[in-house]
């Protein structure tokens, strides 16, 4: 009985001034309207966007409602151009936002970060600038932000929500260090930073990340010397940071992660010997490594392999 009544004076104030309780709220309607109003539609994609049709907003083109919300709003590849308004702030159940490839400028608005259930971002491959919002990487339920090829700038600040599984900022022109508190707890598994500014060194804590699958630092500023605790990374595949100013020896340990594949550090100042356990391990058989370029570096050789076997470079 208590729940009934709870449930009731919930539509009751929701919605009173329909009388409804089976249709979209007002504000989540007037919210894609505001949306709709800063965006220019050479394509006509919007057109059929009428607050009159017969379950508006639902049966509009790029929506998914699900129990009479706005669960996704899906507007890919349609040229649109103009700015993302904070009125989609509003459409509180949000959980997917999917406005890759069109020609948006402007920022995100900050007060995205409000649809608090968010768990999947695309925005790359538009004209939008600014800073990441802090809140919006944060956001507790977000497990993919990609908003690679852009024109973003400034630094991460505060924290990356431990949620995200799919991090691909590349792209853009994002400086500072790469956030140097990552925890045991991420769900990390790619982590795509190449093409922008970052400098500094990468830190040793993304050792942390055990479910980190892809690692791309290729093309920033990055210094100092690869951290030896990035073979604690058990999952990682593929790592690459070509053309960066990374110096010092590639750490041994490398040859000890159980899946890598892929290692691309050329374009560095790398030095010293290159150790052969990339290759093979200390009973001589072949690592996992299919692919390794370190070429444009101050490599001296390669170090003999534990077992004296020769050392062959390429296979498939
Ligand atoms: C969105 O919510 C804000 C308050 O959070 C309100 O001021 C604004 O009018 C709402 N916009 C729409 C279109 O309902
Ligand atoms: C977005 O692009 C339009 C058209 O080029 C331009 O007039 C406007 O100033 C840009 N807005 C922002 C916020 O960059
Ligand atoms: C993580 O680092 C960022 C700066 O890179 C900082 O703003 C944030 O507060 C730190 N978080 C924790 C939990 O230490
Ligand atoms: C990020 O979110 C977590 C969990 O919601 C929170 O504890 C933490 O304070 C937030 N960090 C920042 C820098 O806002
Ligand atoms: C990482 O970003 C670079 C540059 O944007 C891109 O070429 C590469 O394909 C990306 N990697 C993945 C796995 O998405
Ligand atoms: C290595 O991984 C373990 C968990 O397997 C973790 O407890 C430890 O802190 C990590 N070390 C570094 C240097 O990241
Ligand atoms: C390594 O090679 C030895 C002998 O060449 C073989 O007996 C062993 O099974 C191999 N180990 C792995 C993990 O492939």
């Amino acid at each position: 009985m208590v729940t009934v009544i709870f449930l009731f004076s919930i539509c009751y104030a929701t919605f009173f001034t329909f009388g409804l309780c089976d249709a979209v709220p007002l504000s989540e309607i007037q919210a894609l309207t505001s949306f709709k109003l800063r965006l220019h539609d050479p394509l006509g994609a919007l057109d059929g966007w009428d607050a009159s049709t017969p379950s508006a907003p639902c049966d509009w083109r790029g929506i998914v409602c699900y129990d009479n919300r706005v669960r996704e709003l899906r507007l890919p590849r349609l040229q649109l151009s103009g700015t993302i308004s904070d009125q989609l702030a509003n459409l509180s159940q949000l959980r997917k936002l999917s406005l890759h490839s069109n020609n948006l400028n402007g920022s995100i608005p900050p007060s995205l970060s409000e649809c608090s259930l968010l768990r999947a971002v695309y925005l790359q491959y538009n004209s939008l600038s600014g800073g990441l919002p802090p809140s919006i990487v944060n956001l507790t339920n977000l497990q993919v932000l990609n908003v690679a090829y852009n024109l973003f700038s400034g630094k991460i600040h505060g924290d990356i929500s431990h949620s995200l599984r799919y991090f691909d900022i590349s792209s853009n022109a994002i400086s500072g260090e790469i956030p140097a508190n990552f925890s045991i707890e991420s769900q990390l598994q790619l982590i795509n930073l190449s093409y922008n500014k970052f400098s500094g060194e990468v830190p040793a804590s993304i050792g942390q990340l055990q479910k980190l699958e892809y690692l791309w630092l290729d093309s920033n500023q990055l210094y100092g010397t690869l951290p030896s605790a990035i073979a604690n990374c058990s999952s990682l595949i593929h790592l690459s940071a070509e053309d960066n100013a990374l110096r010092g020896l590639i750490p041994a340990t490398i040859g000890s992660i159980p899946k890598l594949e892929v290692l691309s550090l050329s374009q560095n100042e790398l030095s010293g010997s290159v150790p052969a356990s990339i290759f093979c391990d200390v009973l001589g058989n072949f690592s996992s490594v299919r692919m390794v370029q370190l070429g444009f570096n101050a490599f001296t050789g390669i170090a003999k392999p534990p077992n004296g076997a020769a050392l062959v470079f390429w296979r498939s």
